[in-house]
């Protein structure tokens, strides 16, 4: 039996990855000043982004989530802001083009810093020091002033998350998005893609489309849709004192929102029976994304789901899988079909990610492309057997020409990584690599089409 909501009665369960800050009083002044602040968004808008995911639970559209595992204060500049929103736009221009589905933008932005850590302490070279918990937390430097919880560090990741959401909702709506400038996208290092001749030809394509359109009386100053675009930002419901303070309830409906996003996620460490997070998040209005890895049984996610939607609204639950390359194919079919047999409403989005991470040769954690490829292709064929809709990509992506991942059609080597290795936590997709698995993707919505239209024959 659950007990009444309140932002608070997440508290009395049991809460994993949370800080433990020196000093609780400094804690309270600050979730205190928090609480007294704007919120980042209105719940309008995340009433809009469940209204988008509805659709998508209905097989119609793709959901594209993506951006830093940790954004960090020393990467905070708008030329990062503005590369990363560049290619999560070309990624959703190959997707939509090729599949003829609407596109739901997601950004992991303006708000993305707190993180679970599998080992609470990090040792080099003999000194143990308490693991790095992202910048709202505390400092990435191996010292142990650095590693101390430090709750002004809350402060600074709102200011952070509300420029970030600025400079995002001017790109969106003020006229960056227009599909005119489709061609002035290209990044400079995308030329050496073999890619970046494909994403040419589709932005000739959009052009020559946008002329027609415009000859028949139909351009951006009349359709809005054509100069703008919507664009959301999400992030990992961790730090919940911080969730908590930007807590509010909605003056049109009366409902309760977090409004640091439109959505948060539970992460696949924080989702079990019993968790402070599922608590919170239960509470709240928001679209909620729930990541489900190897650990999950089918009934444990069914009891969940009847917990966060028991509404069974379509647009509140996406589920995130993050398998490993080898384990999708078996451990995500029972969970489909469990969801599908019980008849809930979900988006399934694919996170191939996670379960990915190796410790390259050079000693750098890495993500093979390859790997990441496959987990995608296993996801899709679990879908077209399941005949559920491959609904979704959750990715941990940057616009920068980092060396990060492994592979991709400009072959990053082992070797490679040393050179442009930047991530403030897991690697990343580089702009190149994010844009080729765009078309990859593409090419398996397409065939889940045929599939379907076949079926439906
Ligand atoms: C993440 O998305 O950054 C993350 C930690 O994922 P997961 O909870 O799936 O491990
Ligand atoms: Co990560």
């Amino acid at each position: 039996m659950t007990g009444t909501w309140t932002p608070e009665s997440w508290t009395a369960q049991e809460a994993r990855h949370l800080p433990s800050y020196p000093d609780a009083a400094a804690l309270a002044k600050v979730t205190d000043t928090l609480t007294s602040f704007p919120p980042l968004v209105f719940a309008g808008e995340a009433r809009a982004l469940k209204a988008d995911l509805a659709d998508v639970a209905a097989g119609k559209g793709f959901l594209l989530q993506g951006g830093d595992c940790a954004e960090s204060f020393a990467e905070f500049h708008p030329n990062n802001i503005r590369d990363t929103f560049r290619v999560i736009l070309q990624m959703a221009v190959v997707l939509t083009f090729a599949s003829k589905q609407p596109v739901v933008k997601v950004g992991r932005m303006a708000g993305q810093f707190a993180k679970p850590r599998s080992s609470p302490v990090e040792v080099q070279g003999g000194v143990e020091l308490p693991s790095y918990l992202g910048d709202n937390i505390n400092g990435i430097e191996f010292t142990p002033e650095a590693r101390i919880p430090d709750p002004q560090r809350l402060l600074q990741g709102y200011s952070q998350s509300a420029a970030t959401l600025n400079l995002v909702r001017a790109f969106s709506t003020g006229g960056y998005a227009n599909l005119r400038q489709v061609h002035q996208w290209t990044l400079d290092f995308m030329s050496r893609s073999p890619w970046a001749t494909r994403f040419e030809e589709v932005s000739t394509r959009i052009g020559e489309a946008l002329d027609f359109m415009q000859a028949c009386g139909i351009d951006p100053q009349t359709v809005p849709q054509l100069q703008g675009t919507s664009f959301y930002t999400s992030h990992e419901a961790l730090h919940l004192p911080y969730e908590q303070a930007m807590t509010r309830q909605d003056s049109l409906t009366g409902d309760w929102y977090d409004t640091s996003a439109h959505m948060l996620w539970i992460g696949d460490r924080t989702r079990f029976e019993g968790s402070a997070h599922v608590e919170y998040l239960r509470g709240v209005g928001n679209p909620i994304g729930f990541k489900c890895g190897p650990s999950l049984a089918p009934d444990e996610l069914l009891r969940q789901l009847d917990l966060l939607n028991p509404g069974r609204e379509a647009g509140r639950i996406t589920l995130i899988s993050r398998f490993g390359d080898d384990k999708v194919e078996a451990g995500l079919a029972p969970l489909v079909r469990a969801v599908k047999r019980e008849g809930h409403p979900v988006v399934w989005s694919c996170d191939p990610m996670h379960g990915n991470v190796i410790k390259a040769e050079s000693g750098y954690k890495t993500r093979p492309f390859d790997r990441i490829l496959r987990e995608v292709s296993g996801f899709f064929a679990v879908h077209r057997a399941e005949g559920t809709h491959a609904g979704g990509i959750h990715i941990e992506m940057t616009g920068q020409d980092v060396t990060e991942c492994v592979g991709g059609a400009v072959a990053i080597s082992d070797a490679a990584l040393a050179d442009r290795y930047h991530t403030h936590c897991d690697p990343r997709l580089n702009a190149a690599q994010s844009i080729e698995l765009a078309f990859l993707l593409a090419d398996m919505l397409n065939a889940e089409a045929v599939d379907r239209a076949q079926r439906a024959a």
